[in-house]
């Protein structure tokens, strides 16, 4: 999946050979920021090492969970096939609204009638009753009305069999359809430019989309079971002790993560939500808000974090971009504060990250970097 910051590249450019080498002698790897799950992942695969991964939201602790805390594969035919029925019954049991739905007819080709159509759908979606979490909230937005219903169909029908995985396989399916660049701060909007994506995205198959990722998944399984957190990574550090190696990749934004990934989080939890604003965000008191992503407070919570490690005794590896990041940290100050409480080694590597849109000097999506990796020894 694509996640902003997400260190699957880093691990084939340097930083998967130092995590290798740094397990060697721990007896717990913990990764504070998790994500997309990349590094616990990767981790989890390859060593005999228990992951603990944590994370403030939830379909970051979902993805992860679906690898580190499963130990063998699973049928995906099986899985696949009851989970689909299900779901397919549980559109069944609403027949007015999915006669609605299919009144619809077809998404036009041309540009006026779809806008018109486009209309008629937001309508429909918007005034769907409380059962249709996604629908309500981002159909004809993020998701034709159709995949918003596939969503909530298979969302409302995940049992406990296989949680995590199902959910972690939908959290995949929702991120690949949504009608969005890469997150879900705006949906395309219905301009000539946009409304090709929009109508483009809105013609992928959610089921399909779904079934890839469980594929996926049913290749993928930790050695040994992990455990996954949805907390504060300074709480975390409470229990963190000396045999442990601590991954920290921390936000490099002042733009929260809940304002990017909040369509993922509404999938996870599947509540319904009041969608404000052109990105459809749930109320800012519903979106977890990080200190690492405030300008006011990222460099002491950066040094609390730190010291938090430190007294526990564990070692870290902390990455973060060499030059100055939007949130006030750069790589020199995460260097100095670390420097306080572990002894430090430093290498460098070529990367590229995303600005989340939130670096003012340039708004470029994607820019080449360079990225730090610390080695740390408490002193
Ligand atoms: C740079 S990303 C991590 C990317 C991850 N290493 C990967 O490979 O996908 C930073 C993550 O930190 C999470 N986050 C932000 N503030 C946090 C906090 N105070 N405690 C725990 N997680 C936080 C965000 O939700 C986001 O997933």
């Amino acid at each position: 999946m694509k996640y902003m910051g997400s260190k699957r590249a880093m691990l084939t450019n340097g930083l998967g050979h130092l995590i290798e080498e740094k397990t060697k002698d721990r007896r717990r790897f913990v990764d504070l920021f998790c994500g997309s799950g990349a590094v616990s992942s990767f981790v989890a695969q390859r060593t005999e090492l228990p992951v603990l991964a944590s994370d403030l939201q939830k379909y970051a602790t979902t993805l992860t969970e679906a690898v580190i805390c499963r130990t063998k594969g699973f049928d995906l035919q099986k899985v696949h096939d009851v989970w689909y029925r299900e779901a397919s019954n549980w559109i069944h049991e609403d027949p007015a609204f999915l006669k609605e739905v299919l009144a619809l007819g077809q998404q036009p080709t041309n540009g006026p009638e779809s806008i018109e159509w486009i209309g008629r759908t937001r309508v429909i979606a918007e005034l769907s009753s409380p059962r249709y979490p996604i629908t309500r909230a981002y159909g004809g937005y993020y998701y034709s009305i159709q995949q918003a219903l596939a969503i909530d169909a298979l969302r409302a029908t995940v049992n406990k069999k296989n949680r995590a995985t199902k959910l972690a396989a939908l959290i995949s399916a929702a991120s690949s359809c949504a009608a969005a660049p890469g997150h879900t701060a705006q949906p395309f909007s219905t301009t000539e430019t946009s409304l090709p994506h929009l109508l483009n995205a809105w013609r992928k198959d959610v089921f399909l989309e779904t079934t890839q990722a469980l594929n996926k998944l049913s290749t993928t399984w930790a050695k040994v079971r992990g455990e996954v957190k949805q907390k504060n990574a300074l709480d975390v550090t409470e229990n963190l002790n000396d045999g442990d190696l601590v991954f920290v990749d921390p936000p490099y934004s002042e733009v929260q993560y809940s304002r990017f990934y909040h369509v993922l989080e509404t999938v996870v939890t599947g509540k319904a939500i009041t969608a404000e604003g052109s990105g459809r965000y749930p109320p800012i008191t519903q979106r977890p808000q990080s200190a690492f992503c405030l300008l006011t407070k990222s460099i002491d919570e950066f040094d609390r974090l730190m010291l938090g490690i430190a007294a526990q005794g564990a070692h870290s590896i902390v990455t973060f971009p060499a030059g100055v990041a939007s949130n006030g940290l750069s790589g020199e100050i995460v260097e100095a504060l670390s420097a306080q409480y572990f002894k430090v080694k430093k290498r460098e590597v070529a990367s590229v990250f995303s600005t989340l849109g939130g670096n003012k000097s340039n708004r470029n999506a994607r820019q080449g970097t360079n990225e730090l990796i610390l080695y740390l020894v408490p002193i």
